[in-house]
């Protein structure tokens, strides 16, 4: 019989925005403020990330689509990739990431792509520090989830690369 295994996490859940620390109600406005903003004319889903250092700075994106549709990049990625082209020793505290697309009410909580949980995981691995995910709407529920590792379990890592 193979040995069996699992693997959890635990999450917190928030009935609205009023139970979250003020940073962190605050970064989660920044995301919904900065997803207006969004270029994604073909998917009509408007995306925005918005991350915490841990010198307070706020860092946000939003999702930028392209008619080659791969070629666009997701919210979380936008802004990511922006600040550590900026600020390559930025420590990452948390990101919040909100949804609103243009043709309908989202009815539950979106949470980040694979791709962009292996690009956070990256930075979390390198910061060595976890980085908190908050999802939802300040109209409605929020989770937060204690880091990225949680959300991409059994991932791929740099140590694995390496010749032992
Ligand atoms: N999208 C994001 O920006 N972040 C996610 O976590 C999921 C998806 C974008 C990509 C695309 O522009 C649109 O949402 C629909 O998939």
């Amino acid at each position: 019989m193979p040995l069996k295994k699992t693997i959890d996490f635990s999450y917190e859940v928030f009935e609205n925005i009023s139970q979250l620390s003020s940073e962190e109600a605050e970064l989660l406005r920044k995301a919904e403020e900065i997803l207006l903003k969004a270029y994604a004319p073909y998917s009509r889903f408007r995306v925005g990330a918005a991350i915490r250092l841990t010198d307070g700075s706020v860092v946000t994106g939003n999702n930028q689509e392209n008619i080659a549709y791969p070629s666009g990049l997701c919210a979380e990625r936008v802004a990511l990739f922006h600040l550590m082209s900026q600020r390559p020793d930025a420590i990452i505290e948390s990101i919040a990431i909100a949804a609103n697309p243009l043709d309908f009410e989202l009815s539950h909580i979106i949470s980040p792509c694979g791709s962009c949980r292996q690009a956070l995981l990256e930075y979390e691995l390198r910061m060595e520090r976890p980085i908190q995910v908050i999802l939802g709407s300040s109209k409605g529920e929020i989770i937060k989830v204690p880091s990225v590792r949680s959300l991409l379990p059994l991932s791929f890592e740099e140590a694995k690369l390496k010749k032992s």
